[in-house]
């Protein structure tokens, strides 16, 4: 991560979204506690001289203020966002965006597909 980048957690109820974003913040050298925000809908964990932005849009009925709030963090080019549910705020996410579909397999088993456009290769384990 460099700061400014933008990932879309797709999945099913259940399917592991949050872990993801645990797993990621560690990997950032994070030591904040990653919990779902499903009620707070916005976290922030420091990772060095990152944020990462953590927001889940599942509860929300209509995008309102937490809109800005997303368009907000997308411009700091310090801050790593990450979305859980967040087909109400597409339209404010940028394109240029990586795009994680996770499958669940089996019980402990997870199928993560990775779509992304080609200025983000670079978080492709293995492409760079
Ligand atoms: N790769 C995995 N293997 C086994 N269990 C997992 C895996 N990922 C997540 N789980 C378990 O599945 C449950 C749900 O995970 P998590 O909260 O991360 O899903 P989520 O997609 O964020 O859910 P929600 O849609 O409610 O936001 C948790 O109990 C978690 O421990
Ligand atoms: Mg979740």
């Amino acid at each position: 991560m460099r700061g400014g980048e933008v990932i879309e957690l797709i999945s099913d109820l259940g399917g592991g979204k949050t872990t993801f974003v645990r797993g990621l913040a560690r990997g950032l050298g994070s030591s904040d506690p990653v919990r779902s925000p499903s009620f707070t809908l916005n976290n922030r964990y420091k990772a060095g001289k990152l944020i990462l932005n953590h927001f889940d849009f599942y509860r929300l009925k209509e995008p309102g203020i937490m809109r800005d709030e997303l368009a907000e963090v997308l411009a700091d080019p310090e801050s790593v966002t990450v979305v859980e549910w967040g087909e109400m705020v597409r339209d404010v996410l940028p394109d240029k965006r990586l795009t994680i579909k996770i499958r669940s397999l089996s019980e402990t088993g997870r199928e993560l597909i990775f779509e992304y456009p080609p200025e983000l290769e670079y978080l492709i384990p293995g492409k760079t």
